[in-house]
């Protein structure tokens, strides 16, 4: 198949510059002013649009098993209505559950994602040490391609890792040219303050932030960086979501320290007042951890995003329906935590981001798709319009308007954090490997046509 974009303004995190985009098969393979096409081939007319890279969500949950309940999105919907807001491929997340073999969770997975309509490829968690976890490491990187692990400092009594586990994976991950990642907040302090409101008779979902406000966070991730800083390993924290953590990134950065942050769609533009409403179906639909936060956070957040301190945007997509979350109607400790995004993340980064004023169509590319794509050695394949990377295109409309509502979103779960809110500047076409598989409205996404992709080691792989 050979499909010719004409016309548009080629975005990469560099530079813009108009150019006709040549795809064949899966593959970019001319950029260019006036490219001759096959007269077979497909006219893409992208006259006063953008052609980017596609997305690259950097932290999603399909199919998850959490909380005693397993996520509505499966790989096959999640990918499909990433696809129709332009996300191109998705990192998810192997959680193996404490004591599992993590080859045995790897494989689970690759078997649930088969269903895949987007590129996706896999951070393995560490939630448990021995040997076996020591060596399951090393196989995943040397023969499955994962160079990203995780590890979640929260979730106390089940897939929370302990100090001795952070350190001895980080080590490991060193060792093997992996980079570890952490869900920073202290499970056992999160522990602590659930009982203590709980004892109070204050059950609803209200408590959810004042279990874990912003210190709970910036501990681990003062930790976390600590760690890393003394084992001389990099580290990414995933869903930052405060001013005290973002200094906890500057600061190490400041220092020399190679420590990488992602922000959330939803916490860039959504603030704590959420939890205050007397709607409790409402507010249990917001629970998701780190929550969100006052409103000075998100200011902290984009000049973290401007400033080179954060690198990514994701959505950590994790969708529970209302019969889901009213498993914690009584203990808003079991409300399943999580909430979607991956369908308006790009859109939604670009209207509060590029309209505002405070990030260019090129910043706009580095933190949707090109850092993504470097920090996690998927580049130049991913994140970049240049001959010999996918085909992973989205035609960016920049006046064109979408009001998202769960309503006619693609996702499932029934409810969408972002309801009500008209974006400006929304995809008028995604390719995906070389296929058409969103043009204006239409969603074309196949089951099966995502690939895994896999991610080789940062450095040769010497390790034992
Ligand atoms: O609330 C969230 N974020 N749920 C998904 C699991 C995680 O912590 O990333
Ligand atoms: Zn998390
Ligand atoms: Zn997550």
């Amino acid at each position: 198949m050979t499909t010719i974009i004409r016309g548009g303004t080629v975005v990469n995190a560099d530079r813009a510059f108009r150019a006709d985009v040549l795809c064949y098969g899966d593959k970019i393979v001319a950029v260019g002013e006036n490219l001759e096409a096959p007269h077979s081939a497909l006219v893409i007319d992208a006259g006063g649009q953008y052609v980017m890279p596609g997305g690259i969500d950097t932290h999603t949950h399909m199919n998850l098993p959490f909380m005693g309940t397993v996520t509505q999105d499966d790989f096959f919907s999640g990918t499909a209505a990433g696809l129709a807001g332009g996300t191109t491929t998705i990192m998810d997340f192997v959680i193996p559950a404490p004591k599992q073999s993590l080859l045995e969770a790897y494989h689970t997975w690759r078997g649930w994602a088969q269903k895949s309509a987007c590129d996706y490829t896999f951070h393995v968690a560490v939630t448990w040490w021995d040997d076996s976890v020591h060596a399951d490491m090393g196989t995943l990187v040397r023969q499955h391609g994962v160079n990203s692990f995780k590890h979640f400092m929260a979730y106390k009594n089940a897939i929370m890792a302990d100090d001795e586990t952070l350190v001895k994976s980080f080590r490991r991950s060193l060792e093997l040219g992996a980079i570890p990642t952490v869900h920073a907040e202290n499970g056992e302090l999160v522990f602590q303050l659930q009982q203590d409101l709980l004892k109070q008779g204050l059950t609803g979902p209200s408590s959810h932030p004042l279990s874990r406000p912003p210190a709970v966070e910036a501990e681990a991730a003062n930790r976390a960086i600590a760690i890393a800083g003394v084992l001389g390993t990099p580290v990414y924290i995933v869903h930052v979501s405060c001013a005290e953590s973002l200094d906890a990134i500057a600061r190490a950065r400041a220092n020399g320290q190679r420590v990488y942050g992602e922000a959330l769609a939803g916490h860039l533009v959504i603030d704590d007042s959420v939890y205050q409403s007397e709607d409790l179906e409402y507010a249990a639909a917001h629970v998701m951890s780190p929550p969100f936060r006052g409103k000075h956070h998100q200011a902290a957040l984009w000049h973290g995003l401007q400033s080179g301190n954060l690198h990514t945007t994701a959505t950590d997509h994790c969708t529970f329906c209302a019969a889901q979350k009213a498993a914690g109607k009584d203990d808003f400790t079991k409300i399943p935590n999580g909430c979607g995004g991956v369908e308006d993340r790009m859109s939604v980064v670009w209207d509060a981001g590029v309209n505002s004023g405070k990030l260019t169509p090129s910043e706009f590319v580095r933190v949707t798709s090109t850092n993504a794509a470097q920090i996690f050695n998927m580049y130049p394949r991913k994140g970049l319009i240049a001959v010999g990377s996918d085909a992973d295109i989205v035609v960016w409309d920049p006046e064109g308007r979408r009001t998202i509502a769960a309503a006619s979103q693609f996702a499932k779960g029934g409810f969408n954090v972002f309801e009500g809110r008209t974006v400006r500047g929304i995809p008028s076409t995604t390719l995906a490997a070389g296929n058409v598989v969103f043009q204006r409205g239409q969603l074309m996404a196949e089951q099966g046509a995502g690939r895994y992709i896999e991610r080789p080691a940062f450095a040769p792989v010497s390790a034992k």
